[in-house]
């Protein structure tokens, strides 16, 4: 019956695909057909309970790898699992697995189950998978979109190693409430920086050909502007206008889609009303229609049952008959297509038209991943072992780490320091090895991360003297924590206090009111900086702080959000100078929790305030409008002067414009500087921010190298999302600047003409 030639003879006769595929054994099935014809002889012969299973993915119950992240919800034994994937009642499983669970499920898919379907492992692989890197609003710090690129490929390699096909990543959110936890997640508050870096992480993740197992299937999330969430409050509604839609959230995703990434997550907010989960115009018009989307939407995790809770549908049913025809086409977790889909067909409520349309666009995923050529792709036993923390990939942790940090201040050039000086290293995170991943590692080989205290023994080695104390708990005193590290601080000529969040204080649902350092931090930073000892602050944090007291007013600070498992080396490289700090805030630090939301390309407004004048102006009554740190901002160990900023207009429409600047290392050290391209509309039809980043250049520049840094401008790099929602630019009057932040700079002014 299953033989080749009753294959062949039934071809011969034109059978149907569908009894073709019902007469055959699944493998015979997947071998012989391929592309179109391939799927759509498995949709034609498959029945509506492995239609809804092919809709339907599940968190691994086995969880052999991977931490907790999500709330448990339809928890279902191996064996259950294992029945339904013999079904084929499955498409795939998320957040565990691994080679030796993943070959044995993929051998019940393909061998046992009647279509031989194969599964799609996926997970949460952020900011790197068994080696971490930075988090990504950290690594958006490096402003360095080959280092995003490298380390979402390695990234890759070690989670194709781990048997993953499918990361949820990268999150292109743009943030501009630093309230909001999940900042640390994305690139920052900037739109254009957000697409640089959806771009460079979906290349790094997916390569140039789906099919190399040693990649993966990215995701773009969470579609779409989950970052503007009213008050950051996480699982917020979003109401925002149209133009501040296209203009600032959805970018990056059409970025990341233009690099090829084949699959993308529906965010759980709603927008103006409407839940993204279950939103056509979002799910269908824009991202189909408009921008010819061929991959595949998940939800996220239950986000479709949520509908019910938002009040945009009536019951479970309701839900899943408005997200799937929405265009979401599978659901996360829930099981509520699973449960539901079959009969909702029967009754009539959803055409199966429907259903095959969100079963084709799996099938072809998983087409393109090669995965019914190979299955057994990325479950390699020798993989696991080989491509797991390979020095490269541990090198490039450090790497990443050292240019992610960001130097705030540096009075009196306390640092770097010196390897002989005897220091005090102090606070709740020195020694904490868990913590060093930051919020959202499911994979981390934590055993082997290098905490503070490691790196810089390791690199002070017989030179000096290192004392340590923890001082306090991240959020809470300790019993005479105060007392031994104001103590140890008295022994040495100069403390390094680490503070700030802890990993479980940013990340998903850890939105905060206040974002300053937690008081029993504070206490520990007053009772430091009395001791009259100088003080270099390394902050922690998955989001811009608000700085108060002995921290704020430390003379060097250095930003280092969470570096992953080479914080230690890293920070050692950069305090003690082996390598030199280059990174720039991709978020503003306010002057205080209450600005939030607080970016840098905000609009004018009718009454700016331009001076001290304080009367009926847009301010507050107690802080500057001024950042405490702009976006962009990050000192060098040199001394960098920027010339002022040359534009030779008009730019004509169609044409390109040079504009320039001189860039000048007054320093005695070597430096890594980046230029900045800013740009403003005078006049616009839709008020237009008073800066927008539109270019960045690297500049390795030498003691008393003076540099001349250009970028060209054009009329794409003005063009702004007018009322009709189409992008383009007017002629007028443009102000332009070459700048080391989004604060610093001259600024020449430009027309552009027709
Ligand atoms: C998060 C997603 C994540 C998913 C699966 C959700 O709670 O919002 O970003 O991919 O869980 O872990």
């Amino acid at each position: 019956m299953h033989s080749g030639g009753h294959t062949r003879r039934m071809l011969l006769k034109g059978v149907s695909a569908g009894a073709l595929l019902s007469a055959l054994s699944p493998a015979a099935a997947r071998i012989r057909m391929t592309g179109s014809a391939r799927i759509e002889a498995l949709i034609a012969g498959m029945s509506l309970a492995e239609k809804a299973g092919q809709l339907s993915i599940y968190s691994d119950p086995v969880r052999a790898y991977g931490a907790v992240v999500n709330p448990g919800v339809v928890t279902q034994g191996l064996t259950e699992i294992k029945a339904r994937i013999a079904r084929g009642e499955m498409v795939g499983l998320f957040n565990g697995v691994g080679v030796a669970l993943g070959r044995a499920l993929q051998k019940v898919a393909v061998e046992q189950s009647r279509t031989g379907i194969p599964l799609i492992f996926a997970a949460d692989v952020i900011h790197g998978c068994r080696t971490i890197f930075p988090i990504p609003l950290g690594e958006a710090a490096s402003f360095d979109l080959d280092l995003a690129e490298r380390t979402a490929r390695a990234a890759a390699l070690e989670a194709s190693a781990l048997g993953v096909h499918w990361t949820f990543a990268p999150m292109v959110d743009v943030a501009r409430d630093e309230r909001w936890g999940r900042v640390a997640e994305g690139a920052g508050e900037d739109p254009w920086l957000g697409e640089m870096f959806a771009r460079a992480r979906v290349r790094g993740f997916q390569g140039t050909d789906l099919r190399d197992p040693t990649r993966v299937l990215a995701c773009p999330k969470h579609f779409a502007a989950y970052g503007a969430v009213q008050g950051g409050m996480e699982y917020n509604t979003a109401d925002i206008s149209d133009t501040t839609l296209w203009q600032v959230h959805l970018p990056p995703f059409k970025a990341a889609f233009g690099a090829g990434a084949l699959s993308t997550m529906a965010s759980f907010n709603d927008i103006a009303g409407v839940p993204s989960t279950a939103n056509h115009h979002l799910l269908t018009e824009i991202l189909r229609d408009e921008w010819g989307f061929k991959g595949v939407v998940v939800s996220d995790y239950t986000s479709e049952q949520e509908v019910v809770a938002h009040g945009y549908a009536a019951d479970e049913r309701d839900a899943v008959v408005k997200s799937l025809t929405a265009g979401c086409d599978i659901s996360m977790q829930s099981g509520l297509y699973y449960k539901h889909l079959p009969e909702l067909v029967q009754s009539g409520q959803v055409p199966i038209a429907v259903v095959d349309r969100a079963v084709r666009r799996v099938l072809e995923v998983k087409q393109a991943l090669g995965l019914f050529e190979n299955p057994y792709r990325s479950l390699d036993p020798a993989r696991q072992v080989n491509d797991i923390r390979r020095p490269e990939t541990v090198a490039l942790a450090r790497e990443a780490g050292r240019k992610s940090v960001v130097l705030l201040r540096n009075e009196g050039n306390l640092l770097p320091l010196a390897k002989t000086a005897t220091i005090a290293l102090i606070g709740p995170a020195i020694s904490d090895r868990a913590d060093l991943p930051g919020p959202w590692a499911v994979f981390p080989d934590v055993a082997s991360h290098v905490t503070i205290e490691e790196g810089f023994r390791a690199a002070m080695g017989s030179h000096g003297a290192l004392h340590v104390a923890r001082g306090c708990d991240y959020e809470a005193p300790i019993e005479g924590g105060i007392a031994s590290a104001v103590a140890a601080a008295m022994a040495c000529d100069v403390v390094v206090l680490v503070a700030g969040e802890s990993a479980g204080m940013s990340g998903e649902a850890q939105a905060r009111v206040d974002i300053g350092i937690p008081p029993a931090q504070l206490a520990l930073a007053e009772a430091i900086a009395a001791t009259g000892k100088p003080l270099v602050v390394v902050l922690r944090h998955g989001r811009a702080l608000a700085l108060t007291g002995a921290v704020r007013n430390a003379p060097a600070i250095l930003a280092s959000w969470f570096l992953g498992s080479e914080t230690g080396h890293a920070l050692a490289d950069l305090v003690f100078g082996d390598a030199a700090p280059q990174g720039r805030l991709p978020v503003s630090f306010p002057q205080s929790s209450g600005q939030e939301p607080f970016y840098y390309n905000h609009r004018s407004t009718g009454r700016p305030q331009t001076s001290d004048e304080k009367d009926y102006k847009a301010r507050y009554r107690e802080v500057t409008n001024a950042p405490l740190y702009p976006f962009g901002h990050g000192l060098t160990y040199a001394a960098v002067v920027y010339g002022e900023t040359m534009a030779k207009g008009p730019l004509v429409r169609d044409g390109r414009m040079i504009v320039w600047a001189t860039v000048a290392n007054t320093g005695n050290r070597p430096c890594h500087e980046v230029a900045q391209l800013y740009l403003h509309a005078r006049v616009a039809s839709v008020t237009q921010p008073v800066r927008v980043l539109r270019g960045i250049r690297h500049l390795d520049l030498a003691p008393g190298q003076v540099v001349t840094v250009s970028f060209d401008v054009t009329e794409a790099d003005l063009a702004y999302v007018h009322q009709d929602l189409r992008s383009f630019a007017d002629p007028g009057l443009f102000d332009v600047w070459i700048a080391p932040s989004a604060q610093g700079g001259t600024s020449a002014t430009f027309a552009m003409t027709d």
